[in-house]
């Protein structure tokens, strides 16, 4: 695989999740965070889950890869990403940013200005081709390779190439299935449902993931 892919944000479990498959197909993974030497140490730490090629490196660094993926905490996205818009301008961004608040045994969404995380992120890095995936994927499964997770991944943007770019790369992790669904419009649909999966966890003690019946593709 010649691309490679930066997780801007990559060192909390969910981009750490998106790594180990990303790296697992064969794509070449930067690991990105505030500090560089924590993202080495998280990468260390992954021990045999990071097999592959996986290294970790500066959030800066992370966004000069050929795709990448913002995996920060909603309310540090927007002020993260703002630096690197001369960098992402042009690439493929990923969005796998939740806009979520605890609400007792709960996690309900807020919504977000201009409807969505993605449709912001859209307006902060207006030269890049904002895609939205990987918002329901439980990350504990994700870093496991044996989990059998069997997921699909549901995509939004208003970018035909770049859909096409992610729904490929999501093609070969193990596990996943890339389902496009349509326009950046809907990105606030898609990451509003993740409260539902994460709530059901929380109810029922379980793992819960996407998947879509009724077609094949
Ligand atoms: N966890 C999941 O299962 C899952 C699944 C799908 C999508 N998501 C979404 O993916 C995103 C990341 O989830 P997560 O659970 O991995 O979150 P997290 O562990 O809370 O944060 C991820 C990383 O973001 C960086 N970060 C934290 N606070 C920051 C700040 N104020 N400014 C800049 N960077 C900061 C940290 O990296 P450094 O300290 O190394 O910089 C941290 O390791 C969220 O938006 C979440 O909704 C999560």
């Amino acid at each position: 695989m010649s691309s490679t892919i930066g997780i801007i944000g990559g060192t909390g479990p969910a981009g750490r999740g998106v790594a180990v498959r990303l790296a697992h197909a064969g794509y070449d993974v930067a690991i990105g965070s505030r500090d560089a030497q924590r993202a080495a140490e998280v990468v260390h730490g992954m021990g045999e889950s990071a097999t592959g090629s996986i290294r970790g490196v500066a959030n800066e660094d992370a966004a000069s890869a050929d795709v990448v993926i913002v995996a920060t905490p909603w309310d540090s996205a927007i002020v993260t990403v703002k630096p690197l818009r001369d960098q992402l301008s042009g690439k493929v961004v990923i969005s796998m940013v939740n806009a979520l608040v605890r609400e007792g045994r709960e996690l309900v969404p807020l919504i977000a200005s201009r409807g969505s995380m993605a449709t912001q992120l859209a307006a902060t890095l207006p030269t890049s081709r904002i895609v939205g995936a990987f918002h329901h994927l439980p990350a504990a499964q994700m870093e496991d390779l044996e989990s059998g997770l069997d997921a699909d991944v549901v995509i939004v943007g208003d970018d035909p190439q770049a859909l096409t770019t992610v729904a490929e790369l999501v093609d070969h992790m193990l596990g996943l299935r890339a389902v496009i669904a349509g326009s950046l419009s809907l990105a606030g649909a898609v990451e509003s449902f993740t409260a539902v999966c994460i709530s059901i966890n929380i109810r029922h003690k379980v793992h819960s993931y996407v998947k879509l019946e009724g077609f094949s593709l």
